[in-house]
């Protein structure tokens, strides 16, 4: 895996409007950039390392304990709580309301109506450890909503994330305590709809 190298999107920079959230506040925001980041220098460490193994290293591959084993896994969940909060800050700090375009017919497609999709998506919310996930299936040729409860859990195969809701203590407890509904409320106040439509048209779908 060689120069696979990644540097962390200068959030502060490119979406100013992250701290100006309507009830999730700069504080918490800041915060939790600074765990996305210590995320992506996972990744790097964990590649680098991944990338000088030696014969011995190779040799000594085992299913209960070795150096490639407990690296490829920890792999995964840098690189998902990369992507993860890649995709969730990237569609924060926007106005709410609903999506338009193609992607608003394909939840009213699939979810029957937009209030039913957003039920699903609270409730998937409500229920996880970690991550809701709005995504496209390649194979079910439908969007789906999954739960998920760490960076790298219950990874729908095939599958494109189109919308990331973290709900991990550190997304919610400086401004909502243990009050996560709250916060999940308050999240479908803040989606940049048109980022999510244009990553949703992306696909081509
Ligand atoms: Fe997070």
């Amino acid at each position: 895996m060689e120069n696979l190298e990644r540097k962390p999107v200068d959030f502060k920079k490119e979406r100013p409007q992250l701290f100006k959230m309507k009830g999730i506040s700069a504080k918490t925001v800041e915060e939790h950039l600074k765990i996305y980041e210590g995320y992506v220098k996972k990744f790097n460490e964990i590649t680098q390392k991944l990338n000088n193994l030696t014969d011995e290293d190779y040799n000594a591959a085992n299913v209960t304990y070795s150096l490639i084993r407990e690296l490829k896994v920890e792999w995964t969940r840098a690189f998902g709580g990369m992507i993860n909060h890649e995709i969730y800050f990237g569609h924060l700090g926007g106005e709410g309301g609903k999506p338009g375009s193609t992607l608003g017919s394909q939840i009213d497609k699939d979810f029957g109506s937009f209030e039913k999709f957003v039920k699903e998506m609270k409730a998937t919310a409500m229920s996880a450890r970690g991550w809701a996930w709005l995504l496209w299936s390649d194979d079910l040729n439908r969007l789906v909503i999954s739960i998920s409860d760490e960076q790298n859990t219950y990874m729908v195969q095939n599958s494109k994330l189109i919308l990331a809701l973290d709900v991990f203590e550190h997304a919610y407890y400086l401004d909502y305590g243990s009050n996560r509904k709250g916060y999940v409320d308050i999240f479908f106040d803040n989606i940049d709809w048109p980022v999510v439509e244009k990553r949703f048209e992306a696909l081509k779908v």
